[in-house]
């Protein structure tokens, strides 16, 4: 039995829709592909990229961490401006009970402001975790955006209540059962379950703990342990033959992001573009370099020097490094910057969002029709 059979939905005539009635809450049945377009903050997500990927079929979300609650407010007025209802945004949530080691911080100031400074840059020496969450929250909740996720922790109770009030469906990123768990008792309708080769940072729900290295469809596998929520499933999926994959392995869709980062519509900086495509970068890691907090992306100088200096610290470590990136890149220098991208990076290609939603889903469909193909 497929996994979206056992979600509920069957597969028919190219579209999934509900076959039981005891998951009629599964807005994913609606869905004429069950592609999820990632949330992509820093840059690769834009309007016109959630367009595209909604008007495929597809389910496009905006990436709200990195920008005010005004420009969220802004960016979701302009997907619904192209016509497009069926969309998502995202934001990170803070952790406030977490205590950076401040001597760390000042020593890796001190460590990277030579090489700063050699691009022209400053380490900015006051870096606090001022967040403007419950502002975004309070914007979302107006808005009433049809989909919400959180990453890197759990909405509070009253933002779900608040949120389900005007029938926004809430998802939650998580990399455990055990997160899995929380996220479920905390009220989520839906999870992404994000396995370890997934591009950008992981959704751990602590900016101290590493993440767990289980590989996604056995993830997968021990989350539909934990929970009956539908599962998304994301990281490092490059090919339709990881779509279908996944969908046999419980997913009801599956998230792509790093697949998206070559596309035209995507804001990806030139610099990072290039670099995805360039032969001299050969491999990703998860490094803690860039941010204060895990995420995986191209392997490069600045990850092999500082990463075993890289304290745990977000955002600190985030606003410490921003003005160095900004000066590498603006100097095309991605060996100095952070380009983030899943271990599928290789398959990115340079081409319309819609085609590579369309040729994904083509192709995952040839498989699940012949499995052993
Ligand atoms: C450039 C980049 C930025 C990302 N930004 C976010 C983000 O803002 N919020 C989030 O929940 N996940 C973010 N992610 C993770 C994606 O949402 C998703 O989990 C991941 O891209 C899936 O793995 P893949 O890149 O191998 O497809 C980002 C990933 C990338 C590559």
């Amino acid at each position: 039995m497929h996994g979206w059979e056992r979600s509920g939905l069957e597969f028919c005539s190219g579209r999934l829709t509900m076959t039981s009635t005891e998951n009629c809450g599964n807005v994913l049945a609606d869905l004429p592909i069950p592609i999820v377009g990632a949330p992509m903050a820093g840059g690769p997500t834009t309007v016109d990229l959630v367009t595209a990927v909604s008007g495929a079929g597809a389910l496009g979300f905006l990436a709200g961490a990195t920008i005010s609650p005004a420009a969220i407010r802004y960016a979701v007025a302009g997907v619904r401006d192209q016509g497009v209802e069926r969309f998502g945004v995202n934001v990170f949530v803070p952790e406030p009970s977490f205590t950076p080691d401040y001597a760390a911080l000042r020593a890796y100031r001190h460590r990277l402001s030579p090489v700063a400074a050699a691009l022209g840059a400053q380490v900015p020496d006051v870096v606090d975790g001022v967040s403007d969450y419950a502002a975004k929250v309070d914007v979302l909740v107006d808005s009433r955006v049809p989909w919400l996720s959180f990453t890197f922790g759990l909405p509070r109770l009253v933002d779900v209540a608040r949120l389900k009030e005007v029938h926004t469906q809430v998802v939650v990123t998580v990399t455990s059962p055990h997160d899995a768990r929380d996220a479920a008792d905390r009220g989520a309708d839906y999870l992404v379950v994000q396995g370890p080769l997934a591009g950008g940072h992981r959704s751990t729900f602590s900016v101290g703990t590493e993440p767990p290295d289980i590989e996604l469809r056995v993830l997968l596998d021990k989350v539909s342990q934990v929970t009956s929520l539908p599962l998304i499933a994301a990281g490092g999926v490059s090919t339709g033959a990881d779509v279908a994959q996944l969908l046999n392995a419980g997913a009801s869709a599956v998230a792509v992001g790093t697949l998206l980062l070559r596309c035209p519509e995507a804001g990806t900086h030139p610099v990072r573009r290039d670099a995805l495509a360039d032969p001299r970068f050969t491999t990703t890691v998860v490094t803690r370099a860039f941010s204060g907090r895990p995420a995986r992306g191209l392997s490069n100088l600045f990850h092999r020097e500082f990463n075993r200096y890289a304290p745990a610290a977000y955002p600190e470590v985030n606003t410490m490094t921003g003005p160095l990136r900004e000066a590498a890149m603006h100097a095309a220098n991605a060996d100095m910057t952070n380009v983030w991208a899943g271990a599928g990076y290789r398959s990115a290609r340079a081409d319309p969002a819609a085609d590579v939603i369309k040729r994904l889903w083509d192709e995952a469909q040839r498989h699940l029709a012949n499995p052993g193909s």
